[in-house]
Parts: structure tokens; sequence; C-alpha cells
């Protein structure tokens, strides 16, 4: 009986040699869109073979298995992907995602692979359609990989490889898209987006079924922030308390100490939105508030008491250290 290594980072490097290998025969019942099939799925297993040492740590080495053109397409554009993006693919496979976006979306990017028989392939294909200086391959491990150029990822892995990415992905510059088939992020960052598609040609699964979804890394806007109202709107001093879980926001505020509601308060990557709405008031007087965060600092334009905006509609709030 092999060692039974529990550590991801400790099998990785060994695992490496020998994962595509080994784990191709199992693909199908590897990326199988259930969560059922995925924890039915040992943790760790040892692999007999020609490397007597090789352990597998099956969680984590995400076996090819190709997306179907089709499934690419309805991605990206999901992603909303276009000419101004530059899209990363996380274990990129024979290139498919990032020739795609490039070839037929106008994007540039690149994909990340650990086989670099798949990245040979993926270059040789960017040769042959013409498209090697905006779309690039590089043997990398993605565990060891930096993401902070794209403006869109797309990713197709195993359960316990997105959990493990969640973190490092929640960390992106705030507006990037994240394209996921098949698995979900950490339970408690849900998709921003989600759709189910018939696939007749998918190659794994028995329903022919795959699930699409989307995030977009918010700002993060946890905190106090405080603002002062405008003079003809009695120049009071908000203070906004806002809670944030990923994209979930919830805010509570006071103008001058007294208490307002907070509704339609929400991040969209950067763009912050909220409505102050005075109590008694009526309900076309509220404040309306929409702005892009930088840092501590969110400015844009706000319709105060239903009034169309003006030059002195700009609204800028610090948020408190
Ligand atoms: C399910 S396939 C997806 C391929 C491609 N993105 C697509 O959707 O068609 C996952 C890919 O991740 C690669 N991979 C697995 N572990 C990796 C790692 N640690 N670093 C980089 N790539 C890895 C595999 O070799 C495989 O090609």
């Amino acid at each position: 009986m092999k060692p039974i290594i529990a550590s991801y980072r400790l099998t990785r490097s060994v695992a490496r040699r020998v994962a595509l290998a080994t784990l191709a025969a199992s693909a199908i019942a590897w990326l199988a869109p259930s969560a059922a099939s995925a924890q039915s799925v040992p943790a760790v297993t040892a692999v007999k073979g020609a490397e007597s040492s090789a352990v597998v740590d099956e969680d984590t080495d995400t076996p090819y298995v190709p997306t179907p053109a089709e499934v690419v397409e309805r991605m990206l554009q999901l992603a909303g992907v276009g000419a101004k993006d530059y899209l990363i693919d996380i274990g990129s496979g024979d290139g498919r995602i990032v020739l795609t976006a490039v070839a037929k979306f106008g994007a540039r990017g690149h994909g990340i692979e650990i086989d670099p028989r798949l990245i040979k392939r993926s270059q040789d294909a960017a040769r042959k359609m013409g498209i090697a200086d905006r779309a690039q391959f590089l043997t990398q491990d993605l565990f060891d990989s930096d993401f902070s150029k794209a403006t869109v990822i797309s990713v197709y892995l195993l359960p316990k490889v997105m959990q493990l990415l969640t973190p490092k992905l929640a960390a992106l510059a705030p507006g990037t898209r994240i394209v996921s088939h098949d698995y979900a992020m950490l339970a408690d960052w849900g998709p921003d987006l989600a759709l189910r598609m018939y696939v007749p040609n998918k190659p794994v699964g028995r329903d022919k079924h795959s699930t699409l979804m989307l995030w977009t890394v918010p700002a993060p806007v946890a905190g106090r922030w405080n603002f002062q109202l405008p003079k003809a709107q009695g120049g009071g001093r908000v203070e906004l308390a806002i809670a944030q879980a990923y994209q979930v926001l919830s805010g509570k505020a006071t103008i001058d100490g007294q208490p307002v509601d907070v509704t339609g308060l929400r991040i969209d990557g950067e763009r912050m939105r909220f409505t102050l709405e005075p109590p008694g008031k009526d309900a076309r007087l509220r404040h309306e508030f929409d702005g892009l965060v930088s840092g501590e600092r969110v400015s844009g334009s706000a319709v105060f008491d239903g009034q169309p905006p003006t030059a002195a509609s700009r609204w800028e709030a610090q948020r408190l250290r």
C-alpha cells in the first residue's frame, strides 16, 4: 500500500507526471457534473504503474476533457467577451476556448496548461489560424500562475480545484468576469448568472447537459462610508455601513444620525448603486446613488429628490478607517 498524502501541494509535483496518462480513463466519471459523483470519489488514490511512488490527488488533478464547441461559444457570449478583453483559460486543454475567443470574439488571451503536448497542439492551431500573436499558450501549473492580466477567466476544472482557486479569483481586479463550465466556486460565492444547456455531443455525463456560470469580481466595499448631501437637500451627513459577502451586500444608513432606509444596494464589479429613502418622504423624492469604487473612495452621479442629474449631482463618498 502506498502512503496516502493528504496535502494537494505535496502530491501535485508527483501527480503532474502521471496524472494525464493515468486519469484519462476515469475522465468520464470525474467530470460528470453532479455533486454526488464528485463527493463519491476518494480524495487521494495510490496509482499502480510505472512510477512506484506516484500518488495522484484525484481532487486536484483535472483530466483533459474538452468543452464542446457550442458550449465554448455560449460561455464566451455569457461573459460578453469582446475586442477589449484579455481572456485566460485556466487548464486550457487543446486551446479551444482561447482560440475561439480570439478568432470569433476579437479578444486576446492565453491558456495555461500542465500538459506540454496539449500546449504544442494549441500553439500549432493558433499558428495555422494566423492568430499566434494574440492567442498564446504557456506550460504552467495553475496553482502557481498569475491571472492578474485577465479581464475574463474561463475554467472547466474539478470542484476541489474550483474551491482552492476561489480566494485567488475573488482577489482579481473588480470587474473581472469568470465563466465556468459545470463547476461552481466555493458555496458562499454564488454565480451572478447560471444557465443549463442541452449538449448532445457532450463527452461526459449521462444527461448530456452543461451548466454555465458567470461571476463578476466585486469591489470590496464592506465598511463605513460617509458623505455630505448637497445644500439643496439639507446638507446632511450620510453614514452608510455596508456588510459584504462577495456580491451580496446589506446596508444601514443614517442622515445626521437619523436612520434612513437603504434599498437597491448592489455591486457590479466596481459599480455600486443604492437608494436612500428618508422616512415619510414621497417615494419619488428619494436619493439614488450610482458610483464607481476606487479603493477607499466611491464617486459618481446621484439623483436627488427625483430630480434629473445636474453638474451639482456629482457625489463622492469616503470610507472611514
Ligand atoms: C477539463 S479540461 C478543460 C480543457 C479546456 N479548458 C476546455 O474547456 O476545453 C482541464 C484541463 O486542465 C488541465 N490541468 C489539470 N491540472 C492542471 C494544473 N495543475 N495546471 C494546469 N493545467 C491543469 C488538464 O490537463 C486539462 O487539459
